[in-house]
């Protein structure tokens, strides 16, 4: 690719002058906050549904609020401006954010300027923005995930009143580069490489709401991990629904080559990143992982069903066994490697004894800790619509023998984890103890100060109750 190649914008590049257009809509917002509302630091709640991909555009939505002079609350009843960033991906958070807007109906009655915004994945879902519009008045502004980048435009349209503003256009979707960033903590940080998902697993609802698979360019990822690592990040973690394709349609540097750039900046850093599909992984991206020594020895490698029939009927595009070669290489080429996965349990048509061979997978493969799903059908999606004869009661039989068979297998790995010492990075700190997680992404409790918060410390194991562990420091 010649350098003026690399200049051109892409079909879902969101133009510069865009950008620039939303900053003046910020100054207007900020003019109408003051002069109309006499509000010169309001404040803002926002709430974050779902994944670290929804987590890291809420960054991006706060980065806007804070230009436009917004502080921000963990209390609702303060809150000038309310904002839910919603998740579709299964029944529980979508109801769950029903039930959080419907809590809001009596609060705004007391706060009759407060503007209430609900966005992202279920928004683009055409009953779920009927539903806001028809049976919840007090929304005054719905946008879709497509629409984000324009925040500063559509709350200065809801806040001129008048009409509630509805953004929910279906689209492949964009990337906005230029977007100001409030983030959440300051040694760790998600960093967005790719967008969307044209994966279709049948059970999945992204590839609706998320649009088309589009990649950042190595030159604004490898830009933010500068700034984050500049800033005192410690750790980063790489988002997208299937890294393992970034750049696959341009033909660009690829996943492997990106983490290598990375490893190669300058710092006492690690890299994390999330979500591998097991279809795109390759021994190369093993390999790569494998000599970058701030890569995380941490695999989250989703596998979802361990018979071949189901998933063929997920569209998952791998086999069982192909799983197993996967994890056998990756063994292979880092032995302390700690490997997680999503699994769902009860998939339309799925057998006892289909079942059996997603936890016969679980027991050979012996995960670090698992996330597992009952099967929640999604309006719009393939496997909704196909016969679902096994009731929830015999589906939730199954999902606790799959979580006691996990329990089991992370108490083993925690034994064996006793008396080692691992590097770990402390995160919390509550009651004279600090908590943070191995490479491996396994949490480790160990009494110590609030002012390590952000270090890496060493930590020995001294004790693990099922497969909660504890230790020291041993610096
Ligand atoms: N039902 C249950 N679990 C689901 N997931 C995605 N869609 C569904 C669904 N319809 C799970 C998958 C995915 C994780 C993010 O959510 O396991 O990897
Ligand atoms: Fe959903 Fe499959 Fe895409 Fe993951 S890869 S977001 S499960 S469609």
């Amino acid at each position: 690719m010649d350098k003026s190649d690399k200049n051109k914008s892409r079909k879902f590049d969101v133009p510069f002058e865009e950008i620039k257009r939303q900053r003046e809509y910020v100054n207007l917002a900020k003019t109408v906050l003051e002069t109309r509302f006499g509000l010169i630091e309001p404040l803002a709640y926002v709430h974050t549904f779902g994944c670290q991909g929804n987590v890291a555009d809420s960054e991006r939505m706060k980065g806007w609020l804070a230009q436009m002079g917004y502080g921000f609350t963990e209390e609702i009843e303060q809150a000038d401006f309310v904002l839910y960033n919603t998740c579709a991906v299964r029944e529980h958070a979508h109801d769950r954010v029903f039930g959080n807007v419907g809590a809001l109906k009596p609060i705004k009655e007391k706060k009759p300027h407060m503007i209430i915004a609900l966005c992202g994945c279920m928004m683009q879902q055409e009953h779920v923005w009927q539903k806001i519009k028809k049976s919840y008045p007090f929304v005054n502004l719905v946008f879709g995930t497509h629409a984000q980048h324009r925040l500063p435009e559509l709350m200065y349209k809801a806040l001129c009143g008048g009409k509630r503003v509805f953004e929910v256009e279906n689209s492949d979707g964009f990337i906005a580069e230029g977007v100001p960033v409030r983030r959440d903590g300051s040694f760790k940080g998600w960093l967005p490489i790719m967008y969307g998902c044209n994966n279709f697993c049948s059970y999945c609802v992204v590839p609706y709401v998320r649009g088309r698979e589009r990649s950042r360019t190595p030159e604004a990822v490898i830009a933010e991990a500068n700034e984050l690592i500049a800033s005192g990040c410690r750790d980063i973690t790489l988002l997208g629904q299937n890294v393992n394709s970034y750049n696959r349609d341009s033909g660009e540097m690829n996943f492997a080559e990106l983490l290598k750039q990375i490893n190669n900046i300058d710092g006492d850093f690690k890299i994390r990143f999330m979500t591998s599909h097991p279809k795109d992984c390759t021994f190369e991206l093993l390999d790569t992982m494998a000599r970058c020594e701030k890569v995380s020895r941490h695999l989250h490698l989703p596998f979802q069903s361990g018979n071949n029939r189901v998933l063929k009927e997920m569209n998952r595009g791998y086999t069982r066994e192909k799983y197993l070669s996967l994890i056998e290489y990756a063994r292979k080429v880092m032995p302390d490697i700690s490997l997680t996965s999503d699994i769902i349990v009860g998939f339309p048509g799925e057998t006892y004894e289909e079942f059996c061979d997603t936890l016969s997978l679980i027991k050979e493969v012996e995960f670090t800790s698992l996330y597992t799903f009952i099967y929640s059908p999604r309006e719009g999606t393939k496997a909704a619509s196909m016969p679902d004869p096994v009731s929830r009661e015999e589906k939730g039989k199954w999902f606790r023998e799959l979580t006691s068979a996990q329990e089991q297998i992370a108490a083993k790995r925690s034994q064996k984890m006793l008396g080692q010492t691992y590097r770990v990075l402390c995160e919390e700190h509550s009651g004279g103890m600090l908590s943070g997680r191995t490479d491996g992404n396994v949490m480790i409790d160990f009494p110590g100060d609030e002012s390590r918060i952000g270090e890496f410390v060493n930590v020995k194991v001294t004790a693990c109750r099922n497969w909660t562990l504890s230790g020291e420091i041993a610096d």
